[in-house]
């Protein structure tokens, strides 16, 4: 924890009491409440934990006001540019870009642990053909605690370090199959001689009957958005994570609550629920009576894809990725996407309107990565699957991040409580 240099004083029915303010590398000031309740009594009440700094961590940093996003102090803008997603994984986990040696031990590391124990086949046969893939991961996820008995110890580094692996590993494939059993297809094993990216999208549209190549652009692109996706501070699914693991869980049983969380429209399922507001919005010349939906406090209607409790700016990979829409649509020949059109003239319209600027709603990560998605042959209920895939390493190197920290307590919130108090039972023939 860092030294502190100031206090803040809270004063309380006259009664003074000193609060030590510590000052992080980047961002606001924290002030430690742990002793207020201990010594003034009362607790502090944050819902949605809009104030609130659920922890100390070194590993992804954003400022909201300036758009900027950082991994271990790299920008995302340039990891994007000249990194790939398993070096971003290795920065992650381990703080530092890795030499070439390093680098080529983890991806090979990675790529001998895709397999899934074979037993696990029949484990996908009991759901529904038209099962929610998320349904799927979740449940197979929190499955895998029973196949990987010798790494759910977490006391122990090495256990620890073969579940990290294993799940980096294992999500393109828990993926893949989650889509290939939706669909009605065989499953396909992964591929040792291709890349991260490459494997999953051959796991996910190669078939038995015919031989198939991957395109390198639509890898380049796919290893693009798992970049864009792979941490992001103490997110809703990110802090789902921390505080299952607080209590002593297995690493498996930890990600599927991160994938639960994740699954909720107003976090990873925006995706899903963007392209689907895209598509029924459908044309430019409906654009304005959405908007309007959008503003008009007695419509549940929120625009999809758009607004982000820490960005009041814009969305750095947000950014990112309308460039790759554009490059992808283009590369794929497809002109004229309508729902790139209709993103496009949707974007404009929302930002000019002076609701969306005094709210500083801007378009986050959701909004474009869907138009990709979809030109790249996902199914809309495949978005939120690999939004899940791409950011286990967030959700783990943040899992690995608490468990080494010393402060570690289980979490446990307190409450304003509202409801009755003290009475007696009321026998029924008395109500
Ligand atoms: C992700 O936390 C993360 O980092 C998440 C994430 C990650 O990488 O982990 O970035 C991924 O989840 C991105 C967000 C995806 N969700 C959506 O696109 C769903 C639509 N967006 C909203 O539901 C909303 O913007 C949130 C959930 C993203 C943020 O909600 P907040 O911070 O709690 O903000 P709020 O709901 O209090 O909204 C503030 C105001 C409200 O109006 P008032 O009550 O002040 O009058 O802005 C309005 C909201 O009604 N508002 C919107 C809006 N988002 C907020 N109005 C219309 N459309 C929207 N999209």
């Amino acid at each position: 924890m860092a030294e502190s240099t100031k206090t803040a004083t809270l004063t309380i029915d006259g009664q003074d009491y000193e609060l030590p303010i510590y000052s992080p590398t980047a961002g606001p000031d924290v002030i430690d409440i742990r002793k207020l309740y201990g010594q003034a009594g009362v607790f502090t009440y944050d819902p949605g934990f809009t104030s609130t700094a659920s922890t100390d961590s070194t590993i992804t940093f954003i400022d909201g006001g300036k758009g900027e996003l950082l991994h271990r102090g790299y920008p995302i803008d340039q990891l994007a540019e000249k990194s790939h997603y398993l070096e971003v994984c290795y920065l992650l986990l381990y703080g530092e870009l890795p030499s070439a040696a390093k680098l080529e031990e983890f991806e090979s590391l990675v790529t001998h642990h895709t397999m899934l124990h074979e037993q696990m086949m029949n484990f996908f046969r009991g759901f529904r053909r038209d099962a929610h893939p998320m349904a799927i991961m979740v449940g197979v996820v929190g499955a895998m605690s029973a196949f990987y008995h010798d790494s759910t110890d977490i006391n122990d580094p090495h256990q620890r370090e073969v579940a990290t692996i294993r799940l980096i590993a294992k999500m393109p494939t828990v993926a893949a199959m989650a889509y290939k059993y939706h669909i009605g297809q065989p499953f396909v094993y992964p591929r040792n001689d291709l890349d991260y990216a490459s494997n999953f999208l051959n796991m996910c549209f190669s078939v038995p009957a015919e031989k198939y190549e991957v395109n390198p652009v639509l890898s380049r692109a796919m290893d693009r958005i798992f970049t864009l996706h792979a941490d992001h501070e103490q997110n809703a699914s990110t802090s789902t994570v921390r505080l299952a693991s607080s209590s002593g869980a297995n690493p498996f049983a930890c990600i599927a609550a991160g994938i639960a969380c994740l699954w909720g429209p107003a976090h990873g399922g925006a995706n899903q629920a963007c392209l689907e507001m895209l598509e029924e919005i459908g044309s430019v010349d409906r654009i304005p009576e959405f908007i309007e939906r959008a503003k008009d406090k007695n419509d549940p209607f929120r625009l999809m894809g758009f607004g982000h409790r820490v960005y009041k700016n814009f969305d750095p990979r947000a950014t990112v990725m309308k460039e790759s829409a554009d490059e992808v649509l283009d590369l794929l020949g497809i002109e004229n996407n309508p729902k790139l059109q209709v993103a496009k003239a949707l974007e404009k319209q929302a930002l000019e309107d002076p609701y969306f600027k005094e709210k500083k709603l801007f378009p986050n990560v959701d909004f474009y990565s869907g138009i990709i998605l979809e030109a790249m042959g996902f199914p809309t209920s495949m978005f939120t699957p690999i939004f899940a895939l791409a950011r286990t390493v967030g959700w783990i190197s943040q899992w690995s991040e608490q468990l080494a920290d010393p402060q570690l307590k289980i979490g446990r919130p307190r409450q304003l409580y509202k409801g009755e108090t003290s009475r007696d039972y009321v026998d029924i023939e008395n109500r």
